[in-house]
């Protein structure tokens, strides 16, 4: 038996991914410039032949479309936003996987690993700037003039954050001390902020007032948190066949997760390991030696579970309505249960 999650996922995904397609011209698939972009969003393989597998989960637009459905509006209408947030996102990936010195993602060989890091920055580059001009076409879809431009200016500010998250992400590598707060303002920019933008774009298009789109911004942003905090502790004790992700990396790069800071702050031992400049195998097998005899995944779980809650807080004062409603309380409990 479907449950609406299903039901709308069925639906919308579809169509969004019609709507991407076309802004990353469909009609050149199969030359090297576009050709690299579809790599990236699984639709090719590094022959540029189609594929069926290898595409992201998703979740940003379908929050975005689910919100814009709940909020009263039309969620056809919110598709050109729903395509650009999943192409920003695309475009973060893209370059965080050569900050990240990340061999893999979604089961396969990165983009830089396969055509260069100075190929896949200039693609990264060219989506970005493909991401900006698919929110144009929201006017095409009867979106007012004015929520069109309110709506840009929201979407380049939320880039702009996110850069500076992984902007912290990147220094937090090298810095010893990084509190819990510095963590947070850190995976708010990198990561909650585009959540956010979906709540509060899907329910400006729906034409809700000020304080409702500020309920769905913060219900985005909390899962958001969650989100991060949940992907964190996958990068650490998740399965690489379900993530598609190495499991080393955040270890081997020193990255400043949730689990890893208060692993720190409750042991000399773990600190003194951390002072090591080797970052090998026998470092990532005492390092998460120690976090687990820590008590660290647990830690880190009931903060996820936490900024869920808070989230489901706010989005019942958003007052969501409809089989939609439904559907984002679903989305919620499964980004939390998610092993993937
Ligand atoms: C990965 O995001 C990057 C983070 C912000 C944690 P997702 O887990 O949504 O990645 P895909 O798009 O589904 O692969
Ligand atoms: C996610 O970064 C945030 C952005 C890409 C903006 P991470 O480095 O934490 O995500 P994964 O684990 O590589 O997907
Ligand atoms: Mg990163
Ligand atoms: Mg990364």
């Amino acid at each position: 038996m479907n449950n609406e999650l299903q039901t709308f996922t069925a639906e919308m995904l579809p169509v969004l991914e019609q709507e991407m397609r076309s802004i990353l011209r469909a009609d050149r698939a199969n030359d090297a410039f576009y050709g690299m972009m579809h790599y990236h969003m699984g639709w090719v393989n590094a022959e540029l032949q189609p594929v069926e597998v290898a595409a992201g989960k998703r979740i940003r637009p379908l929050l975005c479309l689910l919100i814009t459905q709940a909020a009263g509006g039309n969620w056809q209408q919110a598709v050109p936003a729903a395509a650009a947030i999943e192409l920003l996102h695309n475009f973060s990936l893209i370059h965080d996987d050569i900050e990240d010195a990340s061999p893999t993602r979604r089961g396969r060989e990165t983009l830089w690993k396969i055509w260069g890091i100075e190929q896949a920055i200039n693609s990264g580059d060219a989506m970005f700037a493909l991401a900006h001009l698919a929110m144009t076409r929201l006017a095409d879809r009867g979106v007012d003039p004015a929520i069109v431009i309110h709506a840009l200016r929201r979407f380049d500010e939320t880039c702009v954050a996110l850069t500076e998250g992984q902007h912290a992400d990147m220094a937090f590598e090298k810095r010893s001390e990084v509190s819990v707060a510095d963590y947070l303002a850190m995976i708010t920019g990198k990561t909650a902020v585009l959540l956010g933008l979906c709540g509060e774009l899907g329910a400006l298009i729906a034409g809700q007032p000020q304080n409702i789109v500020e309920h769905y911004a913060q219900f985005g942003q909390h899962l958001g948190l969650a989100f991060q905090v949940k992907d964190d502790i996958l990068g650490i004790w998740g399965d690489e066949s379900r993530t598609g992700k190495s499991a080393a990396t955040d270890i081997i790069t020193k990255k400043k997760t949730l689990p890893v800071l208060y692993g720190l702050s409750k042991s000399t031992a773990l600190r003194d390991l951390y002072q090591q400049t080797q970052t090998d195998e026998t470092f990532v097998r005492k390092t998460i030696e120690h976090l687990n005899q820590l008590g660290a995944r647990e830690y880190a779980t009931d903060i996820a579970i936490s900024y869920s809650n808070t989230a489901l807080e706010h989005l019942h004062a958003a007052q969501p309505a409809g089989l939609a409603a439904q559907a984002l309380h679903q989305l919620a409990e499964m980004l939390l249960k998610r092993d993937y």
